[in-house]
């Protein structure tokens, strides 16, 4: 068998196969409440056989927005939107799951097809950001200023993220990630690049950690004991000084394991602009999974260039992760685990991937032209 298409048993959650599509934001609603054309595309990704899928980073407030046309979770009439659609993936066979986020100060821009800059505190789809200190991502001719968070708005933010969680439970999602990776607020709190802080949130790994650990916390506290939590985690920013950041994660994702955490879902820091990430190097983050894995003794999924079915099998089959997190290849085609179980062999790959009215009639299909068993008698 390959390892791809092996089940994976987390807590009282079974993924049929080791594929996730990856939480991508779709910039497409209004007052972060989602509608038709999220239901069309989470489920058309959970018709295509992946094991998981993840709705995108789901604001738990509305500074906590990437653009204004981000998903959010801050009011039960958002929570009510989302309920079919984490029904509508489960009745496919795959699970729910959604990942919780606030921008910090990378919020307040234009969607990325218009122009993906930060939009004036003024403007009518701007709105002030906030940070640990207040340092701006980029150029602060380009990017905004973050507000300074005081102690209040820490408290506010972190009772924000569990609110949000037990409505995600509500909705009906059986796994809830918490993005403290991408230079978002969580993990702009642990980046020295954005901390300048000089009370108990900043200076010493142990003070820069804090907000991760008590928003992991009170999370943990709602989200119930018997589904996955997990955290997708910046453990590297490709700026030269990696090891010291990498040692720092492990020992974040230790601690968070103490507390809880089910899984890590590793990914880049993306806290600076100009990082010399790997981009065109297949799973390049893999060999760096395999470390955070094997040192936290925590089960891992990998993301970032793994759209090559055979390459993201080998980093299952080298035991480098445990799932693998596909993004535009499933844009790309939502039945690319169909795809990638005929390419690897895999035997009756229309039903190792897909419900069963798909799969009795792709059986036997071939297109037209090709040698074929025609079933479409019913
Ligand atoms: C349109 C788009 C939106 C994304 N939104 C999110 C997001 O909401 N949360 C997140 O953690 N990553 C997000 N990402 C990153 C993906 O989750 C994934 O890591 C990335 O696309 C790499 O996988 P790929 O090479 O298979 O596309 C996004 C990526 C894309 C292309």
């Amino acid at each position: 068998m390959t390892s791809l298409f092996k089940p994976f048993e987390l807590k009282n959650v079974m993924l049929r196969n080791r594929i996730v599509a990856a939480p991508m934001c779709m910039y497409s609603v209004e007052n972060g409440l989602v509608g038709e054309w999220h239901h069309a595309h989470l489920e058309q990704l959970a018709m295509g056989g992946a094991g998981m899928v993840t709705v995108e980073m789901t604001a738990v407030s509305p500074e906590g927005r990437i653009t204004w046309a981000d998903a959010g979770l801050w009011n039960d009439e958002q929570a009510a939107a989302l309920e079919p659609i984490a029904a509508a993936i489960k009745a496919t066979g795959s699970v729910p799951a959604i990942q919780l986020g606030h921008a910090g100060r990378k919020a307040s821009a234009n969607r990325p097809w218009e122009g993906d800059d930060q939009i004036a505190d003024d403007a009518p789809r701007g709105w002030p950001v906030i940070g640990p200190s207040p340092v701006a991502f980029g150029s602060p001719n380009v990017w905004k200023l973050p507000r300074e968070m005081s102690l209040e708005d820490i408290r506010r933010v972190q009772g924000d993220f569990a609110k949000a969680a037990r409505r995600a439970r509500e909705a009906g999602f059986e796994w809830l990630e918490l993005h403290f990776a991408h230079g978002f607020l969580a993990h702009s709190f642990l980046s020295p690049y954005s901390n300048r802080r000089t009370d108990a949130y900043g200076g010493s790994f142990e003070n820069r950690a804090r907000f991760v650990l008590e928003t992991f916390e009170a999370v943990r506290r709602v989200w119930p004991a018997e589904l996955p939590l997990s955290v997708r985690l910046g453990v590297v920013e490709y700026d030269g000084r990696d090891e010291e950041t990498i040692a720092e994660s492990v020992e974040l994702i230790r601690r968070l394991k103490s507390n809880g955490l089910d899984f890590v879902s590793v990914s880049v820091g993306f806290s600076k602009p100009d990082a010399s990430v790997p981009w065109h190097s297949p799973a390049f983050m893999a060999p760096l999974v395999e470390r955070i894995r094997r040192e936290t003794d925590l089960p891992a999924a990998v993301a970032w260039g793994l759209g090559d079915p055979h390459v993201a099998d080998e980093v299952l089959r080298k035991g480098q992760a445990d799932l693998v997190k596909i993004g535009r290849a499933l844009l790309a085609n939502p039945h690319w685990p169909y795809e990638a179980a005929k390419a690897l062999g895999v035997e009756r790959p229309s039903w190792a991937t897909l419900p069963a009215p798909y799969a009795h009639w792709l059986e036997s299909y071939r297109p037209v032209g090709a040698a074929d068993v025609d079933n479409a008698d019913a």
